[in-house]
């Protein structure tokens, strides 16, 4: 695995005229490397010749106050696993090469990110965008990999992708869950001792909305969403919202899938996690 940490050297290792027609699969992380990102390599590395990764804890995307500082790196240890699960390429910039001019501009995205996220973090999914065009036009990836946990980003960049012609494909990857339900994230390690025993409330309050759909209408099933959090676990919910998906309206047709959303603020972290299924069926088909 070759680490390269500066846009030149990654520009010039990946360059359409070095690559002789193989593909490369790129998987953008913020590091602190868990299963769910392993699985989004080993879904690369199964579709494409080169799997590129990058690890960039994109300021960006944090609004003041958020937990810039405070979300855990650690870079060592992620050099290892991304050797181990067969990266070819890691792309670990620093703040100063990824933004060394701000012109100013800024990629609004429309009204998928007026909901959820988008609502609690106003300005979250401008960042987002602002660094994936970066990187995107960096990498030049045929593909590339985004887990179905973070399903409002994945939602807006795939319109982001469609609307600008961008050239790469976006891959959906099903979340990865531990043994209790609780769907894997950087973040975890940034609660309690009780709050991680009580954070499987969040997976559970999804799968309680889950079984209430076709019988309750949706602001209920939101409603009883809360109420199971707020019983369960002592994080505060920032939002729970039943919504058509990928659309992210509360327009929901007979056909369309729906996401059931949450996110809950523990003392020193905010965990998001969704099902997304079918209106026709009880079963999730790709959270
Ligand atoms: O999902 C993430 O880890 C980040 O939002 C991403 C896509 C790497 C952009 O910084």
């Amino acid at each position: 695995m070759e680490v390269i940490t500066t846009r030149n050297e990654l520009i010039t290792h990946l360059d359409r005229n070095n690559r002789n027609g193989r593909s490369i699969g790129f998987v953008p992380t913020m590091g602190f490397l868990h299963e769910g990102h392993l699985s989004l390599v080993s879904k690369a590395k199964e579709d494409n010749d080169i799997v590129v990764m990058s690890i960039f804890v994109n300021p960006a995307q944090f609004g003041p106050g958020e937990d810039y500082e405070a979300y855990p790196r650690d870079l060592e240890r992620d050099m290892a696993l991304a050797k181990e699960a067969g990266v070819d390429f890691l792309f670990t910039p620093s703040a100063m090469e990824m933004y060394p001019t701000d012109g100013g501009i800024r990629i609004l995205p429309g009204r998928q990110a007026e909901v959820l996220c988008g609502a609690s973090r106003p300005g979250h999914f401008d960042g987002v965008l602002k660094v994936l065009l970066k990187l995107f036009n960096m990498v030049d990836p045929d593909r590339s990999y985004f887990g179905m946990k973070d399903a409002q980003q994945l939602a807006i960049i795939e319109t982001f992708v469609r609307d600008f012609n961008l050239r790469t494909e976006i891959v959906r990857v099903p979340t990865v869950r531990e043994s209790d339900g609780l769907a894997k994230s950087s973040r975890n390690v940034n609660l309690s001792a009780i709050e991680r025993s009580e954070a499987p409330g969040i997976y559970k309050a999804l799968q309680h909305g889950q079984r209430m759909v076709g019988i309750a209408a949706p602001h209920e099933i939101e409603k009883a969403m809360v109420e199971f959090i707020t019983q369960e676990t002592s994080g505060k919910v920032d939002y729970a919202n039943v919504l058509s998906y990928p659309n992210l309206s509360e327009a929901i047709d007979e056909d369309s899938e729906i996401i059931l959303a949450c996110a809950v603020k523990f003392s020193k972290t905010r965990l998001i996690d969704n099902i997304i299924m079918s209106t026709k069926d009880d079963t999730s088909c790709s959270e």
